[in-house]
């Protein structure tokens, strides 16, 4: 067998491979010898792992029998105590338990029958060329060709450009509805919105209490949203799949760090003594960012790995996310509780194409 060959290799890259040492260093070295199985020279023994096989699928025959017994036969409720476990429901113990039995007699029985008794053959496919021969191109070019003169394409075109026409459209019926089913375009709008604006109080998510500044201690941590939007209450307001929405955006973790650690000018300015609130919606693809970790002040987001640094205004140190968390200006009001100073002033979640809008992003007319 011929391979073909490519020569555009460097002089030097040739004289190295014309060399005897590393031709050597590549030689076939073949199959090992054949170690034919017991079963294969010794009839006992294949007459043994025969009698095995059959047990095993006896076995989930069996097994699937009890399984259709137990189905009909035992009360659904009907709770047993088992040492070691506890009181539990041996209707779906006795169901479990059969159809295990049933799948692991199949597949043991497949692979001892595999291992032990089909046949034991190597096997080497050579490999041949890819291309077909130069006869066999050349009639399929003589062919097509054929094929293309006689249909009178070329000289009918109006049947050819209607038939193009017909086959382009006919996508449209296929495509048409899944990209309809995307469901509405958000608005540009939708990008940049949450329920947060100055004055709006922080709240615990879980329950919806108020944030007193003087309760947050160093190295604490509360997941919070804006009032309205948290706790019981949210949902029997809202509905759930108004406040999930809510939770897809305007979600904040609040950590108290030690002021002296904070680096950044407006970190420490957009936060309150050392108490600073960031958008928990990762900018890599929006998925939470939880995990605080207390020593490092690090923020890492589950999904990726993404690895923001609280101390240095969340900037990412680690992972995909392309852009820091944005931080939610915050202040407290005239009875303590942390209230939010303005909405975000840019875009919460994954980086986009367009983030600038004029007014969120700091510059002149915000
Ligand atoms: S969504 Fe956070 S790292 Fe991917």
């Amino acid at each position: 067998m011929t391979t073909p060959h490519h020569d555009d290799t460097t002089p030097a890259v040739r004289d190295s491979h014309a060399s005897p040492a590393r031709t050597d260093r590549f030689e076939n070295p073949g199959l090992p010898p054949h170690v034919p199985r017991r079963a294969d020279v010794d009839p006992k023994a294949a007459k043994r792992a025969e009698v095995q096989v059959v047990a095993m699928f006896t076995m989930s025959a069996l097994a699937s029998i009890a399984f259709v017994v137990a189905y009909f036969a035992i009360d659904p409720d009907l709770k047993g105590y088992l040492l070691g476990i506890g009181e539990m429901n041996l209707y779906h113990l006795a169901l479990g338990v059969t159809m295990g039995l049933s799948l692991l007699g199949i597949g043991l029985g497949a692979i001892h029958w595999a291992k032990t008794l089909m046949p034991d053959e190597e096997v080497i496919e050579e490999r041949h060329p890819q291309a077909s021969g130069e006869e066999d191109r050349l009639v399929v070019g003589q062919t097509l060709s054929h094929g293309w003169r006689s249909s009178q394409l070329n000289r009918r075109s109006a049947i050819l450009g209607s038939a193009g026409g017909a086959l382009g459209l006919f996508a449209l019926p296929l495509v048409l509805p899944v990209v309809a089913g995307l469901g509405p375009r958000p608005s540009r709008e939708a990008l940049f919105e949450t329920h947060w604006e100055e004055g709006v109080p922080l709240v615990v998510d879980h329950s919806g209490a108020p944030v007193r500044a003087a309760d947050v201690t160093q190295g604490s941590v509360f997941h919070i949203m804006p009032e309205g939007w948290a706790g019981p209450q949210a949902f029997e307001e809202h509905g759930a799949e108004e406040v999930m929405a809510a939770k897809a955006t305007d979600q904040v973790i609040l950590v108290k760090l030690d002021p002296s650690l904070i680096t950044s000018e407006k970190q420490r300015e957009w936060g309150y003594d050392g108490i600073v609130a960031y958008s928990k919606v990762c900018t890599h693809v929006g998925c939470p960012v939880a995990l605080y970790e207390q020593q490092t002040h690090h923020l890492l987001c589950p999904c990726h790995q993404s690895t923001f640094d609280m101390t240095d205004d969340c900037t990412v140190i680690f992972g995909p996310a392309k852009r820091p968390l944005p931080q939610l200006p915050i202040t407290v009001d005239a009875e303590g509780y942390i209230v939010a100073a303005d909405s975000f002033r840019e875009p919460i979640g994954p980086s986009f194409w367009e983030r600038e809008r004029p007014g969120l992003l700091g510059d002149d007319e915000s």
